[in-house]
């Protein structure tokens, strides 16, 4: 290479098409003949076709626009300071920002793993170099993220909290529900966990609640930071969901794979539904002040998006390609939620313990409790004095009392699968595996644990598909 060749002077070189660089890039991929190779990361699927890059995408073309993306970002936090956002922004909005942006970076820069152990999977090299750029994007995000949570601290009248986000991830009750999430990503079958569970359900489905929800009820509290960001996050996301899904179509052309996807599409949808509404729903309920009746709620927004865009037209043209879809999970997610109130059980759930969080969650208040009533009609008779009574519980400077019992709150078993708590105290059930006792929040996360994984599915070895072992649950630590 000759000396002084910067990335400037190769971008502005002139160009092939993309088509072209695409095809040269494939000329420098090889698989050597001369040894076995090793799988570093096993998959009991077959991988017999070789998989599509809808985007083609090359550097040359990918980096010139990921920088503009980043520009327009950073651009974007100067002018919201300039334009003094900070003494707008809604504090029981931001408080919630302190437990969102500890949890969030932790699944995207395990996003970031997942597709290096997915990038030496997929056999051809057309699809190997849009996983390494999804790889990339996955640390933009991640470090993005890191990046807003700085600026909150630096800027934000009170910092306390955003300063010990990545230590407190792993120490709080409520923060390590979303380990499961970016552990996910990571662990099992490297198709389960990496095609399956990240990009065909998590990304394709959840990322619209994540980063389209979130950003818009951000704005709505005077916050122009985090829609910033999280669109800018948002925009890589179609990208991602083309990857995956050609990945998809490539396992689905072969018949042995089958049993294996309806497992994985069982177990991905019901983790991410359990995990995602809980943490999103609530954040998005009970974090905004905004009481807009004519604004969707998050149940709303869950019936356009998980149900509308996802289940009807994603998942169920599946079945021609003759793989059975798990309807009758999808309506008992459904029935969680507006019938079962998982989202506000879980809100009670964040809230009663906040003397010991590194965020504080306000009292909601008789505007707030009108819209809920409205919204999820019957929520008011549930949950009204509980929030009452937290408003005389929750009084700064005071000593307060945690998971008090005078409101009859008990505090909730684990559930071992999706790492929530059980609050859906119907649901509850118990397992046995190994000869040791699990508790789980639903039938479904109970299936996940003693039957998805295991090491023989329906009488078939599966041997890569890993288990839920080890220190999982705060309750343990
Ligand atoms: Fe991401
Ligand atoms: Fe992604
Ligand atoms: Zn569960």
């Amino acid at each position: 290479m000759s000396t002084g060749l910067t990335l400037n002077k190769i971008t502005a070189q002139k160009g092939i098409s993309i088509a072209e660089a695409t095809s040269r890039v494939a000329d420098l991929g090889w698989t050597p003949t001369y040894v076995q190779e090793a799988e570093t990361f096993p998959t009991d699927y077959r991988i017999s076709k070789i998989p599509r890059d809808p985007m083609k995408q090359v550097l040359r073309s990918y980096f010139p626009m990921q920088e503009e993306k980043d520009n327009r970002v950073y651009g974007a936090l100067d002018a919201a300071l300039r334009g003094d956002m900070f003494r707008n922004v809604e504090p029981r909005w931001v408080e919630w920002m302190k437990l969102f942006l500890a949890i969030i970076p932790f699944p995207e820069i395990s996003a970031a793993r997942a597709m290096a152990m997915v990038a030496r999977l997929a056999p051809g090299e057309e699809l190997r170099t849009g996983f390494t750029m999804q790889m990339v994007d996955e640390f933009r995000h991640s470090t993005i993220q890191m990046n807003l949570k700085k600026w909150y601290m630096e800027n934000y009248i009170d910092p306390a909290g955003f300063d010990i986000t990545e230590k407190a991830f792993g120490k709080c009750y409520a923060s390590t529900i979303g380990r499961q999430f970016g552990e996910g990503f990571i662990c099992g079958d490297a198709i389960t966990s990496a095609n399956v569970y990240l990009t065909v359900v998590a990304e394709t489905a959840f990322t619209n609640t994540l980063f389209v929800a979130m950003p818009s009820e951000a704005a709505r509290n005077g916050d122009y930071a985090l829609p910033t960001v999280f669109l800018s996050v948002q925009s890589d996301e179609s990208r991602h969901i083309g990857n995956g899904h050609s990945m998809l179509m490539a396992m689905i052309n072969d018949p042995s794979n089958h049993q294996l996807l309806e497992r994985d599409l069982k177990y991905a949808f019901w983790q991410n539904h359990a995990i995602v509404d809980a943490a999103i729903g609530t954040f998005i309920e009970y974090g905004t002040t905004n009481r807009d009746k004519n604004k969707e709620s998050y149940v709303e927004l869950w019936h356009r998006w998980i149900y509308e865009d996802y289940y009807r037209t994603y998942m169920l043209p599946l079945e021609k390609y003759g793989i059975k879809i798990h309807h009758d999970d999808v309506a008992a997610a459904w029935d969680r939620l507006v019938k079962k109130n998982y989202v506000h059980k879980i809100a009670q759930f964040f809230a009663v313990g906040w003397p010991v969080n590194f965020w504080r969650i306000e009292a909601q208040t008789e505007k707030d409790f009108e819209w809920f009533e409205h919204k999820y009609p019957g929520w008011y008779a549930e949950f009204g004095d509980f929030w009452k009574w937290y408003a005389r519980k929750s009084v700064p400077g005071q000593t307060n009392m945690l998971f008090d019992q005078d409101n009859g709150y008990v505090y909730p078993h684990r559930c071992w699968s999706c790492m929530c708590p059980c609050v859906i105290r119907e649901d509850f059930c118990v397992g046995e595996v190994d000869g040791k006792l699990y508790t789980y929040c639903s039938e479904q996360c109970k299936w996940t644990h003693t039957v998805a994984f295991q090491a023989e599915y329906e009488g078939r070895p599966t041997p890569a598909m890993g288990r839920f072992k080890g220190q999982r649950v705060w309750e343990d630590c």
